[in-house]
């Protein structure tokens, strides 16, 4: 990919995206133009990318090093961060008169601008009708975000954060084979409060279901998602859906379940709750406390009951008998697919980052997963929901 840097503040944020690309395995080509190299020299994005910078067409190494159309040739995906007015000027009227604006106008792979500039500059209308022109021919733009900016204003106009730029370089390179689809996504654990300061829960950190959701939405689906208490930070382009209870999960799922195209339910929803809230903290008189619990509802069974064409996956979190347990389940929630989850075996399950599952279907198929991120699985899970979807009758 091209990382194409122009001349504001905010390049110092454009040395951390490389360092996040990299880190997630990508091949960086920086280029630079001459205003950007003002702010950070090419020698730290080429010390953090391992290839040399291009920052001028008529550069006799450079160009047989790199080569102009080479570097448009090349790029599976363009990103111009920081992106200035003067940039997006320029593009839009269809001016290539340095490296990089003959670059992007060579360039086949899809485009993506990251402007940031002075608030009243990021509002001027010409500004406005050049990112709507680029828009309407098929240039791809994130919005600035809203904060202090270096020119002492408060406003909108500041570049994304890193991992929001990653984020989105990862949703423009990935296929868009679940456009059209609106998930519904259950992630993380439920409380069930006890008294106003305590109550029971589980292990659930709801890092599975927040990787569904990210695969999901990169993957071009509506998503939504339902849940439970996590420490997480929200995934991009999805509504989050903030619940505690089971019963508070089951009445957001089922409000948006006739709008779903399919459901996967990754949450570990609690299966009992306290018969008794106390309104008050519970004194610690006695020596003993005996809590009485109910059974919560099944949400998935319940969705079982009603499908009606959506698609349904659910999870399976088993110690022992996983396939079997699984397939139980699978067959008594009327699901179309289940994730056997052994919770129990080193690196997968609760919590951390990587998991162990087997995918089963109703048609019988069983495939039987190594260990792989959380993120990884979660595009196995879909590779193989978009293949039922496909091959039904
Ligand atoms: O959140 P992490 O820390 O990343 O951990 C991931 C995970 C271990 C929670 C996840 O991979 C997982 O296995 N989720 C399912 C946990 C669970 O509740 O499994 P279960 O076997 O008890 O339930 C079977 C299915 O029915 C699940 O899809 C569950 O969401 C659903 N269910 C369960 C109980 C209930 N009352 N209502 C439900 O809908």
């Amino acid at each position: 990919m091209v990382l194409a840097v122009t001349g504001g503040i905010a390049c110092y944020k454009a040395v951390e995206v490389v360092r996040l690309l990299m880190r997630d395995g990508f091949s960086v080509q920086v280029a630079m133009t001459r205003e950007a190299a003002q702010f950070v020299t090419p020698l730290t994005f080429q010390t953090l990318s391992g290839q040399p910078v291009a920052t001028d067409t008529f550069s006799l190494t450079e160009e047989s090093q790199i080569g102009h159309i080479n570097l448009a040739d090349q790029a599976d995906v363009f990103v111009i961060a920081p992106a200035t007015a003067n940039i997006i000027g320029k593009i839009a009227s269809g001016i290539a008169d340095d490296l990089l604006t003959t670059v992007v106008m060579a360039t086949q792979a899809p485009v993506l601008f990251a402007p940031s500039m002075n608030v009243h500059m990021f509002e001027n209308p010409i500004v406005q009708e050049n990112i709507r022109k680029l828009r309407r021919v098929g240039y791809h733009f994130m919005e600035p975000v809203e904060g202090y900016l270096a020119c002492g204003y408060e406003g909108k106009g500041r570049l994304p954060e890193p991992e929001a730029i990653v984020e989105e370089i990862r949703g423009l390179l990935k296929k868009k084979d679940l456009a059209g689809e609106r998930l519904l996504i259950t992630a993380g654990p439920n409380q069930e409060p006890i008294d106003p300061v305590r109550f029971i829960t589980n292990r659930s950190s709801g890092k599975m279901g927040y990787a569904l959701a990210r695969a999901a939405a990169r993957r071009g689906a509506a998503v939504t998602l339902v849940a439970g208490p996590t420490s997480l930070p929200p995934p991009a382009k999805t509504r989050v859906v903030a619940v505690r209870t089971a019963e508070e999960m089951r009445a957001a799922v089922l409000e948006r379940f006739a709008d779903a195209t399919a459901v996967v339910m990754a949450a570990a929803v609690s299966d009992y709750s306290p018969v008794q809230v106390a309104p008050k903290k519970l004194k610690k008189t006695a020596d003993a406390l005996r809590l009485e619990l109910k059974r919560n509802p099944d949400i998935l069974e319940e969705l079982g009951r009603k499908k009606d064409g959506r698609l349904l996956v659910g999870f399976a979190a088993e110690t022992d008998n996983v396939i079997a347990n699984a397939e139980k389940k699978l067959r008594e929630k009327n699901l179309d697919m289940i994730v056997a989850n052994d919770v129990a075996a080193e690196g997968s399950g609760f919590e951390g980052d990587t998991n162990i599952a087997t995918i089963l279907d109703h048609g019988g198929n069983v495939v039987t997963l190594p260990l792989m991120t959380k993120d990884e699985l979660a595009d196995r899970i879909f590779d193989h929901l978009h293949a039922l979807k496909t091959n039904r009758p």
